[in-house]
């Protein structure tokens, strides 16, 4: 694959400090580009994050802002733009997950699931693209439970993941006349902090009998943000390990 189109380029990391988004991160900066990434609380992994990315000789920004605050998201792009002048490729990876049954689903947890997962992926999109130029790319970190939602509790987590892909669908109409595209990764289980607790049970689920390493959901986001990426828009791109077949 050829990824030198993205040497010089400027990318945005929502939830960048931990995870897929660390590993996204890291794979752009080795692509070439100057990479600002946002972190909610994980000050101290986000400036370690920042520092391997200037160690491949590109510049970085660790940024705090909770998907959560339209503010700090606002915020976040501002510092990043008065840096790097423009937005090339955003990806918004940052998401959490709450698993309980409907009868205990707190009011409180269901509210930050949506702020974060959804609502928070729609107003990262939407403060970034007054600064993304034609040929722009955003890129979002759905689910493969939005194709397949077979674990008990998941509900509210599968719902916040299906409206991330249709979302995409729409944004990609709405762009296609700027010549920006956005397309939806859907992860199954990866090796993540996220997934620790049920890395063991969920293997056997897995036709690869194998969870995902972050790198490798990393390298389809580096095919997303390059060039050769050009004629796909709208599309959710399922790496599970065959899981959701
Ligand atoms: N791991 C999997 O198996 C898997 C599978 C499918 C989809 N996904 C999705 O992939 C994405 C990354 O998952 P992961 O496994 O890498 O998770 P993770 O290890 O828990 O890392 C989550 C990342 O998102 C950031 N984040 C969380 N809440 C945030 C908020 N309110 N505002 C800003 N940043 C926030 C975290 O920042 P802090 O470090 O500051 O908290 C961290 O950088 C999520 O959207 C997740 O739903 C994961």
């Amino acid at each position: 694959m050829n990824t030198a189109s993205t040497r010089n380029k400027t990318a945005l990391v929502i939830g960048g400090s931990r995870g897929i988004g660390a590993a996204i991160a890291l794979r752009l900066a080795r692509d070439g580009a100057n990479v600002a990434l946002t972190y909610a609380s994980a000050g101290a992994k986000a400036l370690d994050v920042a520092a391997a990315i200037e160690a491949q000789g590109v510049q970085a920004m660790a940024l705090k802002a909770d998907s959560a605050s339209a503010a700090e998201l606002q915020d976040a792009v501002g510092q990043a733009v008065a840096r790097f002048g423009r937005i090339d490729i955003v990806v918004v990876n940052a998401g959490v997950l709450h698993i309980a049954d409907v009868a205990a689903f707190s009011l409180e947890q269901l509210d930050r699931m949506l702020d974060v997962n959804v609502r928070g992926v729609y107003l990262a999109i939407q403060a970034a693209l007054p600064h993304m130029p034609a040929g722009g790319r955003v890129i979002t970190i759905g689910s493969n439970t939005a194709v397949r939602s077979g674990h008990p509790g998941s509900s509210v987590y599968s719902m916040t993941k299906g409206a991330v892909a249709v979302m995409v669908k729409g944004l990609a109409v709405d762009l296609a006349p700027r010549g920006i595209t956005i397309n939806n990764i859907q992860p199954g289980p990866i090796e993540t902090d996220m997934t620790a607790d049920m890395i063991e049970m969920v293997k056997e689920w897995i036709p690869l009998k194998r969870v995902g390493q972050p790198d490798e959901v990393a390298a389809l986001a580096a095919y997303l943000a390059s060039t050769e990426s050009g004629y796909m828009t709208g599309a959710s791109l399922t790496i599970d390990g065959g899981m959701s077949l």
